[in-house]
Order: structure tokens, then sequence, then C-alpha cells
């Protein structure tokens, strides 16, 4: 299937599905906005759920956090976010749309990550480079991708706020509290999920560069004698490790690592995950060893102190710090498209989402073979409900006949389909109902009363 195919047969399903939808839709959209529907909510949080699990409860000394989206706009003028967080904007003189100046040169072949904006305009100029609708381009400016608000009722710049552009200042301002209420030993790791917003200049490829977009990260802080770089490459396998546990093929991913001259001036080390999404291979997730810039900058701008007293040593010491992050939305879109699949051709054909079973929306439908029998209906209904009580991730379903719901289970991606049938109520097979596999779309018979331990293992 073309790529291009393959992206709009996942668009559309995601909309005819409940799993995404435009933002704002009625009122013609908000760009770069969407909305998780029924079930794009239910993965999205199975998959949040799963970070959780596997670098929170089941790691050692990992403290989650939950900060305000608004912070003191001095955090970000610490960070230097309120000088220096930008894209290089372009114009096109006769739409005047915008777009990102370094995309158009990767499109023309130019790497353009070490580039100034001088530079780029330079290069648009002796090339010819024109915009996509074949126009003129202007000079290339910086473009500041923070949203500003105001908070309170005072309207002059004391006032100014800006909806943060990544969750890790959260954690960097409460490094100090953490350590005084949980007291934990280095290395510690905080950990946190939530909205991050950039005013993107062209967002685009559907939820993957977004305005309104969730990040989950962890600050991994560590003793700065400490040797790192082995600390790093665990890093990196913890990640692929995850990636695969929620169905992202290992052999799918790149490690990108970002040039001397392409990374932060106070970054050791940067290394990306890249997906091969349909529309390109592009980052998945980030892996920067961010050395003690953060809290150093907090310290200088708050004038707290935000060192660890090194026991051992009896001196204070301000930690290092590598930084493992990734999108959920971006991981979200990884998983469907990875889980994307269309079998078998004419009547038998089949469109499937193969998501792993702890975390696709729904665990398992159960049906009565018909929907006029209402002895069918009650057993049906009487399972259902202990199975939902026990389990949550269950769908009734009696939509027309049972080829049909098999079909429309496979495309939501559920794994199993219970089906109670008139097998069920007499003979020797009393008690037992029909299980209909999603992946090999196999059947079996099995004892209602081994229903919860089957679908937990
Ligand atoms: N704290 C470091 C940081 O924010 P980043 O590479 O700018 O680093 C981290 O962002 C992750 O957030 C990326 O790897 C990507 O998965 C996700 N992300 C960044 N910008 C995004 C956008 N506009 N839309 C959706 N996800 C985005």
């Amino acid at each position: 299937m073309e790529s291009k195919d393959k992206m709009e047969a996942i668009i559309s399903l995601c909309k005819r599905r409940g799993f995404v939808f435009q933002g704002s839709e009625i009122y013609g959209g908000l760009a770069g906005t969407y909305d998780y529907g029924p079930l794009g909510s239910l993965l999205k949080n199975n998959i949040r759920d799963s970070w959780v699990k596997t670098f929170v409860h089941d790691a050692e000394n990992m403290f989650l956090v939950d900060a305000a989206i608004l912070m003191n706009q001095r955090v970000w003028q610490a960070t230097g976010h309120v000088d220096s967080f930008i894209d290089p904007l372009v114009d096109d003189l006769v739409t005047k749309k915008r777009y990102r100046a370094d995309h158009l040169l990767e499109e023309h072949g130019v790497d353009a990550n070490v580039m100034t904006v001088e530079e780029m305009t330079a290069v648009i100029q002796e090339r010819g480079i024109k915009s996509p609708e074949g126009n003129a381009l202007g000079a290339v400016r910086k473009f500041n991708m923070m949203l500003a608000t105001k908070v309170g009722a005072m309207e002059d710049s004391s006032a100014t706020s800006y909806l943060r552009p990544e969750t890790a200042q959260g954690i960097f301002v409460n490094y100090k509290n953490v350590l005084d209420s949980m007291s934990p030993k280095l290395p510690f790791g905080i950990a946190q999920v939530g909205k991050a917003f950039r005013n993107e200049i062209t967002p685009r490829d559907f939820i993957f560069r977004l305005r309104e977009l969730e990040q989950m990260e962890i600050e991994y802080f560590f003793h700065p004698e400490e040797p790192w770089e082995e600390m790093f490459d665990m890093w990196l396998e913890r990640q692929k490790a995850w990636l695969a546990s929620i169905g992202v093929p290992s052999e799918k991913l790149h490690a990108y690592e970002h040039p001397g001259t392409a990374r932060a001036f106070y970054s050791k080390k940067t290394v990306d995950f890249e997906f091969e999404f349909p529309f390109g291979t592009k980052e998945l997730t980030g892996l920067a060893h961010r050395t003690d810039y953060d809290l150093g900058k907090h310290a200088e701008w708050s004038t707290q102190k935000l060192t660890y007293f090194d026991e051992e040593k009896k001196v204070h010491v301000v930690p290092h710090v590598l930084e493992p992050t990734v999108g959920l939305d971006r991981a979200f879109l990884a998983v469907l498209t990875s889980a994307y699949k269309e079998e078998g051709e004419g009547e038998n054909m089949r469109t499937v989402l193969m998501f792993p079973k702890h975390i696709a929306p729904v665990l398992c439908a159960v049906s009565p073979l018909l929907k006029n029998k209402p002895e069918l209906v009650a057993k049906a209904r009487e399972i259902y409900s202990s199975l939902k009580k026990e389990f949550g991730r269950v769908m009734w379903d009696d939509n027309s006949n049972i080829g049909k719901r098999y079909r429309r289970q496979d495309e939501i991606g559920t794994p199993f389909c219970i089906t109670i049938d008139f097998e069920t109520l007499e003979g020797d097979t009393k008690d037992t109902v029909t299980v209909r596999k999603r992946d090999d779309a196999t059947q079996t018979r099995i004892p209602i009363s081994e229903l919860p331990s089957f679908l937990k293992s």
C-alpha cells in the first residue's frame, strides 16, 4: 500500500471509528489541534499508563510530578526560551502564507540545521527557491514559538505568562521540593506527563506536528563525577524496549545523533529515535545530556540553592541530568501506524489494528448470536456485566450479523470477541462461549468460568 494511501486510510478510520477528530471541527477547525474521541482517549490513556508503569512504578527512585502549565515568566527567561525558543520563518510574498524556512530548504536538499537566518535567506535567494505555491519568498526571520497569555487582572508586562512549551521545566522548578519531601539519593529521576504548547508555523502530518501536544519526560539526576556514557546507552535501550512493548517495532527506529554544531550548546550528547512514519522517517523520542544547565540557570535566577549534599565527600554538588523524552501524540501515531494492517482480498478483506492487548482500547466485545432471542441476550448481558466489572475495557456489541461484528471489532483492534449462542444454554457445551481471536481469526470454546483467567493471560 502506498504510504500516502495508508495515511489517508488511517486518518479516515480515526474519524469514522472515534479515535481522533479535527479540533473545533464544527467551526471549521483550529490548525494544529486535534481532539481524541472515545476510543482514541482510551488508547492514549493506555499508552500513558504503560509509560508511567514502566518508568515510575516498575523502577526505583523515580518520582512523578504534575506541575502547573502556567508558570512564572522568569522560568522562561532563566532557561533562555524567551530569547531563543525560535523557528526560522519565511513569508510567501504573494499569498502572505508563512513557512518553516528550514523545512523548505530541507525539501531542496539543504541541511539548514546549523545555519543562521541570514545564511538561509542567502541560500533561498541564490538558488531561487520559491514557496510551495511557486511565489517569491521574503527574508528569513526568527519566530518565537511560545504561546503568551496574561494572568490576572493587570494588563502590563508583569502579567505575561506562557503556556509551557515543554514539561521539563515543571520538573526542574520542583527539584528542590522533591529533594526536601522525598529525600532521594542520587541517581534519581523525576517524571512528568502533561500538555505543552508550541506555536508551530506549519503544523502538519495529522497529529505529528501539533500546537497543543502532550509530552512524557524524565529528568534523571546523577552525580556530576559519575561516568554517564553507559547510563546514556542504557536509557536508549529503555526507550526502545518500552516502544517495542507498545507495538512500535525496533527495526523501524533509527538512532540519530545530533552533530555538535546542531545540539544545544549546553548538551554533551543528544540522540533521537526517528521512526518510519508513512510520511517519512521523523523524530519520535529524544535523549539529551543537559549537564547542570537548567538547575544552574534556575539557581541563578531564583537565587535559591539547588544543590545536592554528597554525604560521602561532605560537599554540595549540582547534579547533571539525562533527559529521555517522548511526545504522547507521536507515540500514539507510531502505535497506530504500526498496528494498521489490511489483510485478505475481496469479501475476505479485513482492516485490523494489531494493538498489543494491554493497550487496545477495548479488550473484548460481548455479543448474543442473535439479538431477537431474549434467552441469548439475557445470558450475554449477564456475562458482559461481570466482565465489565472486572476488566472495564469491555464492549457490548449486538449490531448487525456476527461476521460484520468481527470486522468492526478488528477495525478498532479488539483482541477478543465473545459470542453467546444456543450451545451456551444447553447440552454438553452448556456454560461455554465462543471466543474469536483477532490476530488469526480462529475460534475456540471456553467455559464461562474460565473467561477471566483467559483474558488475564
Ligand atoms: N524537553 C525537551 C523537549 O521538549 P523536544 O525534542 O522539543 O524536546 C520532545 O520535544 C518530544 O516532544 C519530541 O521528541 C516529540 O516526540 C514531541 N514533540 C515536540 N514537538 C511536537 C509537536 N509540535 N507536536 C507533537 N509532538 C511534538
